[in-house]
């Protein structure tokens, strides 16, 4: 199971609002193929495994998958139906779809063929690596981790705003793998852009992981043009999220004819619309995806913001 973990990852950044799943094939204690479901929209990982292994199956031979088996026809045709075509007498799964149209009909259908199944196995690290889809398939909303970085005195910026650095290398090499990477996107608020113009991307991590999003929460569109998340080679990542009143501003429409992507979304009071929010994140549009994840850097104001909204699953304090 820990190998399926391992190749799910490969989907990390691809699969848009879909599940991190691997699986792989074994005879005589020994692994024949492996796949992974690589980007949203292809085919699962369990029919990429069995469509590239033409071989004969036999009836000893074990499928391993980090997810329950899907049985409905979404983008791709159900799993469970290429598993019995293949004839596959034995699956070992991780956990179980918590997608509604799944949800143990996977597991149901293939024993009711006959099909020897084993799991959960592993289940609380499965749930760990595909919590984002978790939390989309039950509660409509990504999985947030709240990050931050504060001094021993409290402070979390200079005085006047201006960016102080608190964090180690040490620490600000493990927040870049173990929070950047493995979220899909990350959110500050506009003021964090104003004050630091930070890039926000996974810095020497870049060629091991696919850069997560930028979301900038920007009501009324003051996100200075020259800002790195605008101007970098990342710029394509960088989603400002502006009040659906802005929207027909002239720098607003100026920046969607540069191909800065901005989404108009509603208020409640002075936030946008949680729910609104959401859709926006995980719906798929054009060539973007989705997302599943959410890793909340800052500043106050948006901190403040999610902590009222009672919308953090995860919440990460750096001292320095
Ligand atoms: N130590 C750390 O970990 C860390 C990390 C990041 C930033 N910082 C520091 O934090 C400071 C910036 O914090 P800040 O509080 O001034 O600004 P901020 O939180 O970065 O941005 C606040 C602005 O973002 C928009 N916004 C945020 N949440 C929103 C929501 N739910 N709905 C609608 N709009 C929302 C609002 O824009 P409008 O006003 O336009 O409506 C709000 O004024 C800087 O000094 C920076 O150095 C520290």
């Amino acid at each position: 199971m820990h190998r399926c973990l391992e190749l799910a990852e490969e989907g990390r950044g691809f699969v848009g609002n879909g599940a991190l799943v691997g699986s792989f094939l074994v005879r005589d204690g020994k692994v024949k193929a492996e796949a992974s479901h690589k980007k949203f929209g292809n085919n699962h990982s369990e029919r990429e495994l069995l469509e590239k292994f033409d071989q004969e199956i036999y009836s000893e031979d074990i499928l391993y998958v980090n997810l329950e088996p899907c049985c409905h026809t979404g983008k791709t045709p159900p799993c469970t139906d290429i598993i019995l075509e293949r004839g596959i007498k034995n699956v070992v799964f991780g956990m179980m779809d918590p997608d509604p149209r799944v949800s143990g009909k996977g597991i149901e259908i293939l024993k009711a063929k006959g099909v020897n199944i084993i799991g959960p196995v592993l289940r609380a690290e499965c749930e760990r690596l595909n919590r984002g889809y978790i939390n989309l398939r039950t509660k409509g909303r990504p999985w947030i981790t709240l990050k931050k970085a504060q001094a021993r005195d409290g402070s979390i910026a200079k005085p006047d705003g201006s960016p102080l650095k608190i964090t180690s290398k040490e620490q600000d090499a493990w927040s870049h793998e173990w929070l950047r990477a493995k979220h899909d996107a990350i959110l500050v608020g506009v003021g964090t852009i104003t004050n630091d113009n930070p890039r926000l991307t996974l810095h020497e991590l870049n060629k091991k992981f696919v850069q997560p999003y930028r979301i900038i929460l920007d009501r009324s569109v003051r996100i200075p043009e020259a800002s790195n998340v605008l101007c970098d080679e990342h710029r394509a990542r960088t989603i400002v999220i502006i009040s659906d009143k802005s929207a027909t501003s002239d720098y607003a429409k100026a920046l969607k004819e540069k191909g800065i992507r901005l989404e108009g979304i509603p208020m409640e009071g002075s936030n946008f619309s949680w729910d609104h929010l959401w859709k926006v994140l995980t719906t798929p549009k054009e060539d973007f995806f989705g997302i599943t994840s959410l890793l909340v850097e800052g500043g106050s104001k948006t901190w403040e913001a999610f902590h009222s909204s009672g919308f953090i699953d995860e919440d990460v304090l750096l001292l320095g």
